[in-house]
């Protein structure tokens, strides 16, 4: 069936919204409505509130909200939230933080807090007069221009660090960038920036227009080609770590401590020089890091981006943690640039995420980037202890179960039973559907 394209979709109620979906695509089947409404709010305020977070809303759509305790993190325990989909993320991370609490737990190290954004622009004129312009007159200007916007933020400690010059006609003709750090102390600071960003633009283009040494050629070739933030964030870098003498290392599993600390060293040099491993390897980091991004109120896209740019940081996509063995210690670590907030964006809406950072007792950003840090790591040492002894289906497929008994409406007899029939096998998708052909024939 050919669909027809929707004028003013935006401006319809949510109802009337619905009616249109059902019986454009949906075959003008109403049981869909119920799928929908069952997921809508009692409490038409908090309704309202999600509905407001977004545009076009008709539904809400739930994550499993989880809790992994026992964090010894710089010698707090903490209880991590973890909105996550994934089946094993939390046991996993739960897990982790239980092998570690009694061994020193986590300790982390904030290296720098440093955000960045960038004017890029297009002007056909040389540099060294343009350097000469924006040493001695435009930075100052653009300082002076911003301050009204950068008020708050330096009352708070923050502010604009530095702007830099950066000549990049070597790749691509006639364009340069005005490079700006930016200290947004508790704030993930995306607006701050933007601000700040676009009053670089204007103030660049005002200046130049005054500006005597620049030809009229020269001027009217100027064009501000955008002001937005990276989310590239190389120097917003956080370390956490754990280590253990490896005689103290030990694992259920069955081998020796030594071989333990050697398997596992060797699957994180394998993530380091091999980008196939390396891309599955960090994604199990941001398994555990984006959990409780989502969780906080954090933008899980923004983290994800940048943790891959700093993987491939020296030109080949590489491992976000690593691992040594020496003079008889194990030690294991991430250096992870994330750039979060406690304040603003949905922290003082949704009332999950105020629940989140009340239960991490209202972490500062610097914390909340610590507790991200490890959550990372606390997930990539689950993944790899498993993956060098059990293997990680048995593991995987064991949280796994019930979903797929739930697949098949399995009841809670049901599920008992193969509770008790997989405790000592692992569980595979073929072995649970034939014995619970065999349950239901008997
Ligand atoms: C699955 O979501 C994550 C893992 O594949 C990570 C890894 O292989 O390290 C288990």
């Amino acid at each position: 069936m050919n669909h027809q394209p929707v004028e003013g979709f935006s401006k319809l109620s949510k109802q009337r919204k619905i009616d249109w979906l059902i019986s454009e695509y949906l075959s003008n089947d109403r049981s869909y409505e119920q799928i929908l409404q069952q997921y809508w709010n009692n409490d038409s305020n908090l309704q309202k509130m999600h509905d407001e977070f977004s545009e076009n809303t008709i539904s809400n759509f739930y994550m499993p909200y989880g809790i992994a305790p026992n964090f010894l993190i710089d010698g707090k325990l903490l209880a991590l939230p973890m909105a996550v989909e994934e089946s094993s993320v939390v046991a996993a991370a739960s897990k982790a933080a239980k092998f570690w609490i009694d061994k020193g737990g986590f300790k982390t190290t904030i290296i720098n807090t440093e955000k960045l954004g960038h004017t890029h622009f297009i002007f056909k004129t040389e540099a060294h007069k343009l350097l000469h312009f924006f040493n001695f007159k435009l930075k100052k200007k653009l300082l002076g221009a911003t301050e009204d916007i950068t008020k708050n933020m330096r009352n708070r400690g923050g502010g604009i660090l530095n702007i830099k010059l950066i000549d990049k006609t070597s790749e691509l003709e006639d364009y340069f960038q005005l490079k700006a750090s930016f200290d947004t102390v508790d704030s993930m600071g995306a607006n701050f920036i933007n601000s700040c960003l676009e009053q670089f633009g204007k103030t660049l283009k005002e200046e130049v227009a005054n500006e005597e040494s620049f030809s009229q050629e020269e001027k009217d070739s100027l064009q501000i080609v955008m002001n937005i933030l990276s989310n590239y964030t190389p120097d917003c870098i956080v370390r956490a770590e754990v280590s253990c003498k490896i005689e103290d290392l030990k694992d259920d599993s069955g081998i020796s401590n030594e071989e333990f600390a050697w398997k596992f060293k060797r699957a994180v040099t394998i993530a380091e020089i091999e980008p196939y491993r390396a891309t599955t390897h960090n994604k199990g980091i941001m398994n555990g890091v984006d959990a409780v991004v989502i969780a906080t109120g954090n933008d899980f896209r923004a983290t994800e981006a940048c943790a891959h740019a700093y993987a491939a940081r020296n030109g080949k996509y590489s491992s976000l943690t690593h691992c040594t063995t020496d003079n008889g210690i194990f030690r294991f670590w991430i250096d992870l640039p994330i750039s979060v907030g406690v304040v603003g964006g949905l922290t003082n809406l949704h009332p999950l995420v105020k629940f989140s950072l009340a239960l991490l007792g209202k972490p500062s950003a610097q914390e909340l980037m610590s507790i991200l840090a490890v959550s990372g790591l606390a997930q990539n040492f689950g993944a790899l202890r498993s993956l060098v002894t059990t293997g990680i289906q048995k593991g995987h497929m064991k949280m796994h179960l019930f979903n797929i008994l739930n697949q098949f409406g399995a009841t809670e007899e049901e599920k008992q039973h193969f509770v008790t029939y997989f405790k000592d096998k692992t569980v595979s998708h073929h072995e649970v559907i034939s014995e619970l052909e065999k349950l239901r024939n008997k």
